[in-house]
């Protein structure tokens, strides 16, 4: 069985995505995969509570209690490692790695990020699109890499920016995306469809599956 270890920060709805998806499409019979547990940088986090409704093992490695990002990313390799990885997914993970952690996970470990990268990497991504005056915007699923939201690409989901939007509304449509792009984009690479080679994603057999969606 292969393990699918997701680490959260808060609220946890692609993390609930994935866990829909992993059941309606049966993961663990059509994949061999499960997602095996999910690791909180932030106790109050709302998605723990959502893996713990569905009975997955959930764990806190509260990054105050670390005086050092070296010393508290230590701690959540232990834990990520603990549960035997195949592949880590940051589902709304807020907090930057050390190059020590990234190369321990590197081409098997897949962020999900709010904009269309290379445009608009770091945080405020909806403000940083409105304000920048974009028609198009969306979402990136992409490997880690050393560069802040800069590794290689494996899917994008493009929304339209309206006129009237506001930080919230333009969120909330790039999100609905998120929750589409990133099962699918987790489901590609367990499928061993998309892999990462030296620094690279490489496409092995996508089946006609889109991996440049548009949303509405
Ligand atoms: C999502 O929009 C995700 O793309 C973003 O945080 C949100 C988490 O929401 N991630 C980042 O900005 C990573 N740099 P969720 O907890 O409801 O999934």
């Amino acid at each position: 069985m292969k393990n699918v270890v997701c680490l959260i920060s808060g609220r946890g709805s692609n993390l609930e995505a994935l866990l829909d998806a992993a059941a309606r499409e049966q993961w663990e019979h059509t994949l061999r995969a499960r997602i095996a547990g999910v690791i909180s940088n932030r106790p109050g986090a709302a998605g723990l509570g959502i893996a713990a409704a569905r009975g997955l093992p959930t764990q806190v490695i509260d990054h105050r209690q670390h005086t050092s990002r070296d010393s508290f990313d230590a701690a959540l390799m232990q834990a990520v490692d603990a549960l035997r990885p195949e592949l880590v997914v940051l589902a709304g993970f807020m907090r930057v790695l050390t190059a020590a952690f990234v190369d321990r996970y590197a081409g098997r470990m897949i962020n999900v990020h709010p904009s269309l990268l290379p445009a608009f990497p770091g945080l405020a991504t909806h403000r940083q699109a409105l304000a920048a005056g974009v028609r198009v915007h969306g979402a990136t699923v992409h490997f880690v890499s050393h560069d802040l939201d800069g590794g290689a690409i494996i899917g994008q989901a493009a929304v339209p920016v309206h006129a009237d939007d506001t930080e919230e509304t333009l969120a909330a449509r790039v999100l609905a995306q998120e929750h589409v792009l990133l099962p699918r984009c987790v489901r590609l690479v367990l499928q061993g469809a998309v892999r990462w080679h030296q620094g690279r994603t490489v496409e092995l057999d996508v089946a006609g599956e889109s991996l440049a969606l548009f949303g509405a």
